[in-house]
C-alpha cells in the first residue's frame, strides 16, 4: 500500500465529475487500498478518489475512527448512489481536501445507498448519523461538489480567501 497526495482546494481538479468504475478489478482494489491508508494516515474518516486526482467513483470510509470504543470498521464502495434520502440533521463539517476549516452543513438523515464492494459485489447500505454525513459528503466529491458548496456564498468565499492565502504563504 502507498500514501497518496491529497488535493486541496483551490484546485480544478476537486470540481470535475468522476466515473464510474467498470469493475472493480485488482487496479481499483489498489487503488482503495492506497486510499484507506492515506485516509488513516491524514487522519480523516473519509476519503474520495478526486481527492487523490483519480476521476473514479471511489470512496473510502471507516467512521470507527471517529468513536474511540469502536474499531476500525473500513467501507469501500464504487459507484456509490443515494436512492433514498429522509429527514435532515446538522453537522460539523470537515474535509482534508479544505484543511483547518469546519462548518455546520445540513444533511439528510437517514439515506439508502447502493455500491460496488471491494470484491465487485453490488450491496446496499442504510445509514444513519455519521456515517450518513460522511457518506454524503464523499459521494459528493464524485460530482465536483465540496462542503463549502453547501454554505452561503459569503461563508464560502471567506473560507476560499484563506485556503488561497494558505497556499500562497506555503
Ligand atoms: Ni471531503
Amino acid at each position: 500500500m502507498a500514501r497518496l497526495p491529497i488535493l486541496t482546494a483551490p484546485d480544478r481538479r476537486l470540481l470535475q465529475k468522476s466515473l464510474p468504475v467498470a469493475c472493480v478489478d485488482q487496479k481499483i482494489r489498489r487503488l482503495m487500498d492506497d486510499m484507506l491508508e492515506t485516509m488513516y494516515a491524514a487522519p480523516g474518516i473519509g476519503l474520495a478518489a478526486p481527492q487523490v486526482g483519480v476521476l473514479k467513483q471511489v470512496i473510502v470510509v471507516d467512521v470507527g475512527t471517529a468513536e474511540d470504543r469502536q474499531a476500525h470498521a473500513p467501507l469501500f464502495l464504487a459507484n456509490p448512489t443515494v436512492v433514498r434520502a429522509e429527514g435532515t440533521q446538522l453537522w460539523k463539517e470537515g474535509c482534508l481536501s479544505v484543511p483547518d476549516q469546519m462548518a455546520d452543513v445540513t444533511r439528510a438523515a437517514i439515506i439508502e445507498v447502493h455500491a460496488l464492494d471491494r470484491d465487485n459485489q453490488p450491496f446496499q447500505l442504510e445509514a444513519t448519523e455519521l456515517l450518513a454525513v460522511c457518506l454524503q459528503h464523499e459521494i459528493d466529491h464524485l460530482h465536483g461538489t465540496l462542503f463549502i458548496d453547501h454554505l452561503s456564498r459569503l461563508k464560502r468565499s471567506i473560507i476560499l480567501q484563506k485556503l488561497k492565502k494558505a497556499k500562497e504563504e506555503k
